[in-house]
């Protein structure tokens, strides 16, 4: 967060007096879904990322423009717009990152779930492509409900022989910058400092805050603890209300979407201090999809830092078995989905 937030800086003001930063590496990024209400701010924010040098931007509509408009931004990456099915391929040749933000958002009254019969398939769709055309690519997956649209993701690169789980990542960084912002406003602490790891899915219930856990240390009461664990739970809900059917989280899912992108080409360019939480493949417990912090390398997942899962309250423990079921069927569904269409 902090790098990111001082490499874009840094960037800026060289632009300003016309010179280029020197850039240590250069990766092609891939955004697909980019004129969408996440695709163009996401998009806006890896173009200032200085380890970028490829910005492929893909959607099924008006992403001339935004690539048009885009491109007049005096950093380093040079802006490509691909548009509909006949140009996907191209768009992601030659990819390091591909970021999925295509697909459907949340009206009022819509749970994540609700949305599984329109994205299911455009993500099965673009990661066949994904697989196809930059099989070693690192993946993240935007598109709700992430707790079924990575399993669906993983079947699909499995059936073309393509699968590395070490790659694969629904972004869940939404909800551990709410948490980080939730805390600290509860706490008073100072926010750049303040740190909670976020595990299970990215829906509901399943979104698990791990307060006792929270960097620097600090201590809840129990009605503390459960204010904001709801709130957490329930911040997406609170944005599609506010927006009242103009969508859901699109601003502050593009600043948590950049984040996990800055980590992932840190990562890729050697960089050994990257932690993240993802839903990913996971060997943390039984669940065979789950959300927990990472170790990013230059191969995808390193490590897992099992000792978030440890010593947990017993508040969390309950609230972590009783997720279990409904992440483990969302998982089954995304599987059967993806094993019936093939
Ligand atoms: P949006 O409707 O504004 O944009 C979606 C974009 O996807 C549109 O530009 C559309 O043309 C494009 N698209 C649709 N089908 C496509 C296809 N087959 N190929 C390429 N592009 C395609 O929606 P918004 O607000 O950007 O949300 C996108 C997704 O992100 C939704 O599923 C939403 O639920 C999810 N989301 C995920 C969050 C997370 O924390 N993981 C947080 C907030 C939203």
């Amino acid at each position: 967060q902090n790098s990111f937030k001082t490499r874009a800086v840094k960037q800026s003001s060289a632009s300003a007096i016309g010179l280029r930063p020197k850039i240590s590496a250069s990766f092609n990024v891939a955004i697909l879904g980019a004129s969408g209400g996440i695709g163009q701010p996401l998009s806006l924010l890896i173009k200032m990322s200085p380890l970028v040098s490829g910005l492929h931007l893909y959607d099924i509509a008006n992403v001339k423009g935004v690539a048009a408009d885009l491109s007049h931004c005096n950093t380093p990456s040079e802006v490509l717009h691909f548009t509909g099915p006949d140009q996907l391929a191209a768009a992601l040749k030659g990819v390091n990152v591909v970021v999925i933000p295509a697909g459907v958002p949340r009206k009022p009254g819509m749970t994540r779930d609700d949305l599984f019969n329109m994205n299911a398939g455009i993500v099965k769709n673009l990661v066949e492509a994904v697989a196809d055309n930059c099989p070693g690519a690192f993946i993240h997956i935007i598109s709700n409900p992430v707790n079924s649209t990575v399993p669906i993701a993983a079947e699909v690169l499995k059936a073309k022989g393509v699968y590395d789980p070490k790659k694969l990542f629904g972004v869940t960084t939404l909800d551990v910058v709410r948490a980080n912002t939730f805390v600290a406003e509860k706490k008073n602490l100072k926010l750049i400092d303040v740190d909670v790891p976020v595990v299970g899915g990215h829906a509901g219930i399943t979104i698990l805050p791990l307060l006792s856990k929270t960097k620097p240390s600090v201590s809840f009461t129990d009605k503390e603890v459960e204010e904001l664990t709801v709130r957490i739970q329930n911040a997406g809900t609170e944005v599609v209300e506010a927006k009242a059917g103009a969508g859901s989280a699109t601003l502050s899912m593009a600043y948590a979407a950049a984040r996990f992108v800055e980590s992932s080409l840190r990562a890729l360019d050697g960089d050994t201090d990257v932690y993240e939480c993802a839903y990913v493949q996971s060997e943390v417990n039984e669940l065979p999809f789950f959300a927990s912090r990472i170790k990013l390398g230059k191969r995808g997942i390193e490590a897992f830092v099992n000792s978030d899962l440890q010593g947990l309250t017993d508040y969390e423990s309950n609230a972590l078995e009783a997720l279990k079921p409904e992440l483990k069927a969302s998982i089954e569904k995304g599987i059967a989905f993806a094993n019936k269409s093939k």
